[in-house]
């Protein structure tokens, strides 16, 4: 698939069960379009502050605040999303103060559930239209969003308010969002999943929702923390033979070839963590055959990057492969 295709349209939802790494994609999908020449906004909908923490910053605001090349970071609060509406809609920039506080969102939002997802949802719509002067006139939106479950809710709260109120200026706005999300020249989802069990199978669950129930537009699917397979046929064959034997001499003396002196403890770990590495791509692999199997979309199989927490060289790295796997659909 050509990068441009899969880096439209403007609008790209990320999300999938908590901790798969919705937030590590949303970020490589980033520069992966910054790389192509695309001003790239990344909207988290959540106030964790993963996302700047990948780029060594701190915590983003709701204006964009350019926080790599050609990348723009920004938080979507509720409540400033509110403001900004209550002053675009009706200039009431100083009344909105009172309506804005944190108080009165969750009373409003607890009376009408689901709008607070409208208005980050119109926040976007806002970004997608280009309002906002020329700093904010991205060429693509990525949206950290929510874990499945709640984005289930979050994508359909527009939806459902449409069916709700039948008549007035939020009933308009609510259907602007539906169009939106609905077609696929404007937005499209990707879902994040790790190669397991539980989150394979909510993947499928989420991945036919989305599109059969919702009718949003599916993208691709990333598989992410993919274990690399080690060893070639060759060395696996050669630590099989030194698995039977007590005293791992060959590894000792490789080992020592290249400067590391191992005692028999030492070798005896690594070659157990070896194989244990295996034995875990091997059940991998079964779920992600699962994965390809239960999907009409493509699968982008993401690496497991072994550091100590993540930083934006790992995530360069996850756009690399992300480009190259793309090029292979
Ligand atoms: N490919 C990877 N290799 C190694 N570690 C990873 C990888 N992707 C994500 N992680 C780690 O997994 C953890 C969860 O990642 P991330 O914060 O992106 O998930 P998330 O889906 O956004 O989580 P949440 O639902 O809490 O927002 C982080 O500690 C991150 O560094
Ligand atoms: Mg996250």
């Amino acid at each position: 698939m050509l990068l441009d295709e899969f880096l439209d349209p403007k609008i790209l939802i990320v999300s999938g069960k908590g901790g798969v790494g919705k937030t590590t994609v949303s970020a490589a999908l980033a520069l992966v379009a910054a790389r192509h020449g695309r001003k790239v906004c990344i909207a988290e909908v959540d106030q964790k502050g993963t996302l700047p923490r990948l780029f060594g910053g701190g915590a983003l605001g709701y204006d964009p605040a350019e926080i790599a090349p050609g990348v723009w970071g920004m938080n979507i609060v509720p409540e400033q999303a509110l403001a900004e509406y209550l002053d675009v809609q009706y200039h009431m920039k100083r009344v909105s103060k009172v309506f804005t506080n944190t108080h009165f969102v969750d009373y409003i939002t607890t009376a009408a559930p689901g709008l607070k997802d409208i208005l980050v949802l119109g926040k976007i719509w806002f970004l997608e239209q280009g309002r906002g002067g020329g700093a904010q006139d991205f060429d693509t939106i990525v949206v950290d969003a929510p874990a499945a479950g709640h984005m289930l809710t979050f994508l359909s709260a527009p939806m459902g308010l449409s069916d709700a109120l039948r008549v007035g200026p939020v009933r308009r706005q609510s259907d602007w969002l539906v169009e939106m999300l609905r077609d696929a020249k404007r937005s499209r989802v990707h879902l994040v999943t790790l190669p397991e069990e539980m989150p394979v199978s909510e993947t499928l669950e989420t991945s036919e929702a989305l599109t059969h129930k919702i009718g949003l537009n599916p993208g691709a699917v990333f598989a992410n923390a993919v274990y690399q397979q080690l060893l070639t046929q060759d060395e696996q064959e050669t630590l099989d033979a030194v698995m039977g034997d007590a005293n791992p001499r060959e590894l000792k003396i490789a080992a020592a070839e290249v400067g590391l002196r191992l005692d028999k403890e030492d070798l005896n770990a690594l070659v157990r963590y070896a194989h244990f590495l295996e034995a875990r791509r091997s059940i991998q692999a079964k779920h992600l055959r699962a994965l390809r199997k239960g999907l009409e979309d493509p699968v982008v199989e993401l690496p497991f990057l072994f550091s100590a927490g993540l930083a934006l060289p790992d995530i360069e790295t996850l756009a690399d492969v992300m480009e190259e796997k793309v090029a292979e659909l």
